[in-house]
């Protein structure tokens, strides 16, 4: 996790000893080309000797969506900088816009500056606790990197110190907890974002599940097992094993779970998440650079670590218990082929005709696992088809569900985070995509089309119609090009979803 240190200070803007003052500031709603000069910034300016105001004029800076004035303040005053993030259009503004501006910024001064004091934005929503929230957790994604293997690192500046700029006489305790509060989220989600990142022959089956034990051990509310090849071959999980059959690498079943102390919930949701460490496409070997991204097909298994990692300070009041069948699909004298037939957990027979469409036939078992261990719901996250990218491209995330009232609640809980997510339809007359001649389903649909509705209706044999919403994270797992938060790579996608759904 990084060192960062995050503080409340209540010390006048201009008297804070930071390299860095940023402020937010709206676009006006009328009058074009202006920025709305709230009182701190009119504050400062005089501090300034109407330098602030000058120079933002000359610059032509309005405050748009994303914008940034900066200029030194010679030493006017204390910080050594001064920066304006520019929101857009109050009457437009949502926390997204907060997420995204933050994270834009703190890429750009991260390198160049050690500290910075923050002013949020004032008046505009209700909650400032919310404000912080999103502000603590851009901070902290923005500032990511995945550089163990760099060897030459130059003596870089880093952000290091943060601190947030509280009125006096306002009580600061309560944001302090906001802040620790929020960082779990964050830690939440670089933990999963170093699991994507990790090379594949280090983030192993084995590794995944020495992490779930060692998750496990730090608390008395979380316990874990994990099932080797000849345990899960024993328990029935054929189709896992089917997938796993080609790898020296000892393939591992994961199964973690979280019980709160005191609880009279009867509810237990099951968080799966798709472990294959390394797609290679198996004998239906992926093509040319199709493979090189593939260490990311675990981001799904990697999402439910990052949950429970900090589900025992989360403290949600129902248990939650997470499923991982973790394997690489690779090639050899072993493989599974197409015509082979395997046997899922829950006894449906698959009919394998694509080797390449190796994750459903591995959640075959870890959905059926979750079923028979008493989930009243069921939460997948599965990095399933390329067609999803196809259809949604990079950001957003296909969802899936059989039952409107958790859709809805997931829905909104992914809108809190700041994640994208779209449904598509469980199109029963589909079903027929999947059938096979001589098994109960094929892993793969006839046809060229619908391949990510396709793909959830073959998930959705191995839920037994308990309340189930499926994830297809192909696109926003793992980000092709960096962005105000985060760097190529794995995003950690999923994480800050479930832990708000675990909040309610
Ligand atoms: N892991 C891939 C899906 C994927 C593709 C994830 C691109 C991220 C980016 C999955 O196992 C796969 O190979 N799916 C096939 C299914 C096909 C053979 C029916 C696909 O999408 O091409
Ligand atoms: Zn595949
Ligand atoms: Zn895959």
């Amino acid at each position: 996790m990084t060192s960062m240190q995050f503080e409340i200070s209540q010390k006048a803007p201009q008297d804070i000893n930071s390299d860095i003052l940023a402020i937010y500031s709206f676009q006006d709603e009328e009058k074009k080309a202006e920025l709305v000069w709230n009182d701190t910034l009119l504050q400062i300016d005089k501090y300034l000797n109407g330098q602030l105001l000058n120079n933002c004029l000359n610059e032509g800076f309005q405050g748009k969506w994303g914008s940034i004035f900066s200029m030194f303040t010679l030493g006017m005053i204390i910080p050594k900088k001064i920066a304006i993030i520019g929101l857009g259009k109050k009457s437009e503004f949502v926390l997204e816009d907060l997420r995204q501006t933050t994270g834009q910024f703190i890429k750009s001064i991260n390198k160049k500056n050690k500290t910075i004091a923050i002013i949020l934005p004032s008046g505009t929503l209700e909650n400032s606790k919310e404000l912080l929230d999103s502000v603590v957790q851009s901070v902290e994604l923005a500032n990511y990197e995945f550089d163990k293997y760099h060897t030459q690192k130059d003596e870089q500046i880093k952000l290091s110190n943060v601190l947030f700029i509280l009125e006096k006489g306002k009580e600061i305790s309560p944001l302090n907890k906001q802040i620790s509060h929020s960082r779990l989220y964050s830690q939440a989600a670089v933990l999963a974002r170093n699991l994507v990142n990790e090379q594949p022959t280090i983030a192993t089956p084995h590794y995944l599940a020495e992490l779930a034990k060692s998750i496990a051990k730090d608390s008395t509310e979380i316990s874990c097992k994990v099932f080797d090849r000849v345990q899960a071959e024993k328990m029935g999980m054929h189709a896992f094993l089917g997938i796993a059959r080609a790898s020296t690498i000892e393939p591992k079943f994961i199964f973690l779970e979280y019980k709160p102390k005191v609880s009279k919930s009867k509810k237990k949701l099951a968080l799966v998440g798709k472990g294959i460490t390394f797609d290679s496409g198996g004998i239906n070997v992926k093509p040319g650079n199709h493979m090189q991204d593939m260490k990311m097909d675990m981001a799904g298994a990697a999402c439910v670590l990052g949950v429970f990692s900090v589900i025992a300070e989360i403290k949600p009041g129902f248990s939650v218990i997470g499923c991982i069948a973790a394997t690489p699909n690779l090639i050899s004298g072993n493989s599974i082929v197409p015509g082979d037939v395997v046997k899922a957990y829950n006894g449906k027979t698959i009919e394998i005709l694509n080797t390449d469409a190796e994750g459903r036939v591995t959640m075959a078992d870890s959905l059926s696992y979750a079923v028979e261990q008493g989930a009243t719901e069921i939460i997948d996250f599965a990095t399933l088809t390329g067609a999803a990218v196809v259809a949604l491209g990079t950001d957003i995330a296909a969802m899936f569900s059989n039952n409107k009232d958790l859709a809805q609640k997931v829905k909104t809980a992914a809108y809190e985070a700041g994640e994208k997510v779209w449904e598509l339809p469980l199109e029963k007359t589909y079903k027929k995509l999947n059938k096979s001649e001589v098994a109960d389903v094929a892993n793969i649909p006839s046809g060229h089309y619908a391949g990510t509705i396709a793909a959830a209706l073959f998930l959705q044999e191995f839920v037994d119609d308990k309340p189930w919403v499926h994830f297809d994270i192909a696109g926003p797992a793992f980000a092709d090009t960096s962005s105000g938060l985060h760097p190529k790579g794995g995003t950690g996608f999923g994480v800050t979803t479930v832990l708000k759904l675990l909040e309610v």
